[in-house]
């Protein structure tokens, strides 16, 4: 395994810990609103805090960029891309399903990916050439051609109300075929479960390079493509991200095109 890829897992295990520890008194959580519907807790800043500094402990020279505190080493080779807690709101409900979220960037290319659930302790890994993996076994995306019978992922644009109403005609075109859309709230998982069979496709628009960066290329390493709704790899630029296998995504693709010029960025 990849030096770096080791450290990673390192990091989101002990960040998934402090998570867990927490996960049963969610009633004592500090809760700061960043913007309408966009919420961290301490627990978010505690996890995020301990992967830098396991991180920054293995490789001083490397940089960061992580949701709760932005840049550190800004214009390093070696760029570490963190969400401490991809699924807070889920968190701080009790629902159970987000996770911790760390990619490297050497360059423009994500090197390594790590996705880690600590509920289900689900370790999504990857490292550019070697594929992906799901608790050491190795993943491929599914092989749905078809919207029909299609099961596919989601998340809604809740930050940017400009883009409920695109967003809701794509979905229209979409929803109606398939045998069902999730809409789960941690789109780490779901880039994870696009690369290991469990969702057909998945779709957002306005996320975060933090939220994407390691399940673009767990998907890439399972055999899937990713493409920003414009069919090129500005996903981390603009946000919006489209992913499947190389015919699903197509397929999806057609769905979204007609409305892309009505999606503001
Ligand atoms: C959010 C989740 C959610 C997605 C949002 C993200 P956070 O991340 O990934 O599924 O729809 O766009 O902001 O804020 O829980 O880290
Ligand atoms: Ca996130
Ligand atoms: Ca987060």
């Amino acid at each position: 395994m990849h030096p770096m890829l080791n450290i990673a897992i390192r990091a989101a295990r002990q960040a998934g810990e402090i998570i867990i520890r927490s996960a049963d008194s969610v009633d004592t959580l500090k809760i700061t609103t960043k913007s309408q519907n966009d919420f961290a807790t301490d627990i978010d800043k505690r996890a995020e805090d301990e992967i830098i500094r396991i991180l920054l402990t293995a490789y001083p020279d490397h940089g960061i960029l992580a949701e709760e505190s932005g840049y550190t080493n800004e214009g390093a080779e070696y760029m570490w891309i963190i969400d401490p807690l991809d699924g807070t709101t889920n968190y701080m409900h009790g629902f159970p399903h987000y996770a911790v979220s760390i990619a490297l960037k050497k360059g423009d290319s994500i090197e390594q990916a790590v996705i880690y659930d600590p509920v289900r302790q689900d370790l999504f890994t990857a490292s550019r050439g070697k594929g992906a993996m799901l608790n050491n076994r190795r993943i491929r995306v599914c092989r749905q051609r078809k919207l029909e019978g299609a099961f596919l992922g989601t998340g809604f644009p809740f930050k940017n109300s400009n883009n409920i109403e695109p967003y809701l005609d794509i979905f229209r075109d979409i929803f109606t075929t398939t045998s069902g859309v999730r809409r789960a709230g941690a789109a780490s998982l779901d880039l994870a479960y696009v690369a290991a069979g469990k969702l057909d496709g998945f779709f957002e628009i306005g996320l975060k390079p933090w939220d994407m960066a390691a399940g673009i290329l767990l998907i890439q390493e399972a055999g899937g493509v990713v493409s920003d709704f414009s069919n090129n790899d500005r996903y981390l630029d603009s946000g919006n991200i489209v992913c499947a296998n190389p015919s699903m995504h197509r397929v999806l693709l057609d769905k979204i095109t007609p409305h892309v010029n009505k999606i503001i960025d």
